[in-house]
């Protein structure tokens, strides 16, 4: 969290919000969560969210002319430096100065200092931190109504120990216990009741294929929103399904050398812009 209190970054985020100068604005969340199971956390639950899917729209959200807040998981994929796992090897040294000419590398950092003043960077690590900025960051985001995108891209735990529930102290091995509790959905009172305008975009992940539509589609008549991306573990990169309330679209990658994120806010970015020409809002 760098520091920051949940406050303090909400206060960020009202701060970035009233000098936003473009028409529409998203919040991004990205990568996954980690659920204590101690008060002085020594372990937790994880889950594999490397935040790719994150960080990879949020460059395609900015080049469609987005603002972005981009809430993410400390330590996950980011835009634009995503694309360089091992940074220090590609650099060398010319007259003291760390160098390189990896062109891709040059092509990145200038796209990223273009769009510096278009995206804000705020952390979270444990799940009790992305609840509650998610629901402080939308409530900021409110009064911007329709020109709100929510893309809900996080790998949220859905499993948890309650506060009261976590020992203090680092578990003794011979004194496991795990009382697990069901993370309770936060989405529905999101969409009614805090940004009942935006445009929301929640993901479904599953790894049986057989129920991975009739979940998302389950998801869309709990929670009212307006899309479910879904998508299987290990296709994840290559096919979803986007399912709205009439029908389901599969995007599929065709070309090796494209992402299917582009295919992805290309479609969204579309769907958003009718739904705020239905809403009168001028584009
Ligand atoms: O990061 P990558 O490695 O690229 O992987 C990307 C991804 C697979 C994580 C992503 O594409 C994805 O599918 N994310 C959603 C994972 C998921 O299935 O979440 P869920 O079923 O736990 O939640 C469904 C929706 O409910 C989510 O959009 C979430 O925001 C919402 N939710 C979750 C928990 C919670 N307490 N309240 C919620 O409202």
């Amino acid at each position: 969290m760098h520091g920051k209190s949940i406050a303090e970054h909400v206060k960020c985020v009202e701060a970035f919000v009233k000098d936003f100068g473009s028409e529409r604005i998203a919040l991004v969340t990205s990568g996954g969560t980690q659920a204590p199971l101690e008060k002085n956390t020594v372990r937790f639950i994880d889950n594999f969210s490397m935040g790719t899917r994150g960080a990879t729209s949020t460059e395609y959200l900015l080049a469609a002319g987005y603002t972005v807040i981009f809430m993410h998981r400390e330590s996950s994929l980011l835009p634009f430096s995503r694309h360089f796992p091992s940074l220090f090897t590609m650099l060398h040294v010319e007259d003291g100065k760390a160098v390189s000419s990896d062109a891709k590398l040059v092509d990145n950092i200038q796209k990223s200092i273009h769009y510096r003043n278009r995206i804000l960077f705020v952390p979270f690590v444990t799940l009790d931190q992305y609840l509650h900025l998610l629901e402080g960051i939308c409530t900021v985001l409110e009064p911007l109504h329709e020109r709100v995108l929510v893309y809900l891209a996080a790998a949220v735990s859905d499993f948890y120990i309650k506060h009261d529930d976590l020992p203090t102290h680092k578990m003794k091995t011979e004194e496991v216990s795990l009382p697990l509790s069901v993370v309770p959905k936060n989405l529905q009172r999101l969409v009614e009741d805090i940004v009942p305008r935006s445009f929301v975009v929640s993901f479904k992940l599953e790894t049986d294929e057989s129920i991975l539509v009739e979940k998302a589609r389950k998801a869309l008549s709990s929670y009212g929103h307006q899309l479910v991306v879904a998508n299987m573990l290990h296709t994840r990169k290559e096919h979803v399904v986007l399912v709205d309330n009439e029908k389901e679209m599969h995007i599929r990658l065709t070309d090796k050398n494209k992402e299917i994120e582009e295919d992805i806010i290309d479609n969204i970015k579309e769907r958003h812009s009718d739904h705020m020409a239905n809403a009168g809002t001028a584009q």
